[in-house]
């Protein structure tokens, strides 16, 4: 990908990678002098499933540097959270959260706070953890995460606190430890960044210009992860149909690719763009027999004139003729979906254009939300007369309209035998699993089937969640 190179993307060179494992070394030997019974670490991840897979990244560089992780925050000598900004709800949970650690902080003086991820790399939420979150030890943002035990070295030496924000097109940093959180469900960053640009998004802002890894490295990764023995691989981006952009290689390629990779396992991926989703790739994912058939495909508006004003470069007929041709070579297909209730501007009658979409595209689920005013995003510019109040009742008519949807669609599904991945046990101490299509289906079963593929019969729908048996 030279393509890479010629822009203002950086990789992260191995040199600097060799160089934080060397501050790794040396935290780690400061630590066993300040903790002989071994320091614990703390680790909350808020947001997408793109900030899990870094926070994954986070806890490989903790544990490297003598960390054991645990997930009692009481007990823990280090704390970080790796924050969301997409809607003002994640901010105010997070000041709370924040808040709420000053007394542990009182009573354990050497307790290290560390806050990183997307709401660091807005300036009013970093000038507001300066001021009135004095406690706090080490705030980075989205592109340094590679160097944390560079930071983490000088906080320990100075005692000092650090801030290292940058903002910048954007970095690649291979190599880096990862633990990840389950055994058998692995995230595959493919891709970081945006460059849509939706005029309510804040993601473009604080996570810098789209870049893609280099097809090689995924891969490696993939057939590694499939050594492990990993089960379900989602394959992350924030437009994965925009995967190489610039370059000869493209998402559908890197499908094939992995779908070449001997085992048995399903692939996964999100998100997809409308406006980038090609025939191509819908072709690919029918012909690819590990790729699980489900779309999470955002439409966020059903009215031509609100996606025109949310910038998302497609049409509610296009969009709809998208998954006519899904449907068409993938009959079995489930679709998922996010969108917005409430955008700025946006009349009553244009939002029922958004249930009537709703009533035609067959969604299995959708992620529902109500416009949130981003600093610094187009939209937050823009007029907003209607209440919240009255948003809150769109708001619960459109999930009505899915609510009949997702009935329609589960309860075609009893009767049925669907191949599941088992990933635990629910509170009713029943196996919960995944059909392809992402649906929750619990049965009875032993703890020895969880992270395994076991073929089930639904018995029953319950609209979000199926129940069945093990055959
Ligand atoms: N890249 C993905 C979306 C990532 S953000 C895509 O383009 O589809 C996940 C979802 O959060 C979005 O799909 C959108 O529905 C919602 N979202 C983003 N910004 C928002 C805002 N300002 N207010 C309310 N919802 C928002
Ligand atoms: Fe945000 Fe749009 Fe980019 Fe998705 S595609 S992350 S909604 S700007
Ligand atoms: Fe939130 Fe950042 Fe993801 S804003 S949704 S964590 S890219």
């Amino acid at each position: 990908m030279s393509q890479l190179s010629e822009n203002r993307i950086k990789t992260v060179s191995p040199q600097e990678i060799e160089k934080q494992r060397e501050y790794a070394e040396l935290v780690a030997e400061m630590l066993m002098s300040e903790y002989p019974e071994g320091a614990k670490a703390f680790v909350h991840t808020y947001g997408c499933q793109g900030n899990v897979a870094d926070g994954e990244r986070i806890e490989g560089m903790l544990v490297s540097m003598g960390y054991s992780l645990t997930g009692d925050v009481n007990s823990a000598d280090l704390i970080l959270f790796n924050t969301c900004a997409i809607r003002e709800h994640a901010e105010d949970r997070l000041y709370g959260n924040v808040g709420a650690l000053k007394v542990l902080k009182k009573a354990k003086p050497n307790l290290r706070i560390l806050l990183c991820g997307c709401m660091m790399q807005q300036k009013h939420a970093v000038e507001k953890i300066k001021k009135s979150y004095p406690f706090v030890n080490i705030v980075f943002g989205t592109h340094v995460l590679h160097k944390l035990p560079e930071m983490l070295y000088r906080n320990l030496c100075t005692g000092k606190r650090v801030f290292e924000i940058t903002d910048e097109p954007g970095v690649i940093a291979e190599n880096l430890p990862v633990h990840r959180d389950s055994s058998f469900k692995a995230w595959l960053p493919i891709m970081y960044g945006c460059n849509n640009f939706c005029s309510y998004c804040v993601v473009p802002y604080v996570r810098g210009r789209e870049r893609s890894r280099d097809p090689q490295a995924v891969i490696e990764e993939a057939r590694c992860l499939v050594k492990q023995g990993y089960k379900d691989i989602t394959l992350l981006g924030q437009n994965v149909n925009s995967y190489g952009k610039g370059t000869d290689y493209n998402f559908a390629r890197l499908l094939r690719e992995i779908n070449g990779i001997e085992g048995d396992f399903v692939i996964r991926f999100m998100t997809s763009h409308p406006k980038d989703c090609t025939t191509e790739l819908l072709d690919t994912m029918a012909q690819c027999e590990k790729v699980a058939k489900h779309l999470h495909l955002p439409f966020q508006s059903g009215n031509n004139r609100v996606l025109k004003e949310m910038n998302r470069g497609y049409t509610r007929e296009k969009y709809l003729e998208l998954l006519d041709y899904a449907y068409k070579v993938m009959p079995d297909l489930s679709v998922t979906a996010d969108v917005i209730v409430g955008f700025p501007g946006e009349t009553y009658d244009e939002f029922l254009d958004t249930v009537s979409l709703v009533e035609k595209a067959g969604f299995t689920s959708m992620y529902t939300f109500i416009f949130s005013s981003r600093p610094g995003t187009k939209a937050a510019q823009m007029p907003d007369p209607v209440s919240r109040e009255e948003k809150g009742r769109w708001f619960n008519e459109l999930l009505q309209a899915q609510e009949k949807a997702a009935d329609i669609r589960t309860s075609s599904m009893v009767g049925r035998t669907f191949r599941v991945l088992c990933e635990g046990i629910n509170k009713n101490g029943l196996i919960e699993g995944r059909t392809q299509g992402n649906v929750i289906i619990e049965f009875p079963g032993s703890t020895g089937l969880i992270g395994t593929f076991a073929n089930v019969k639904v018995t029953e729908s319950l609209i979000w969640i199926l129940k069945g048996e093990l055959l």
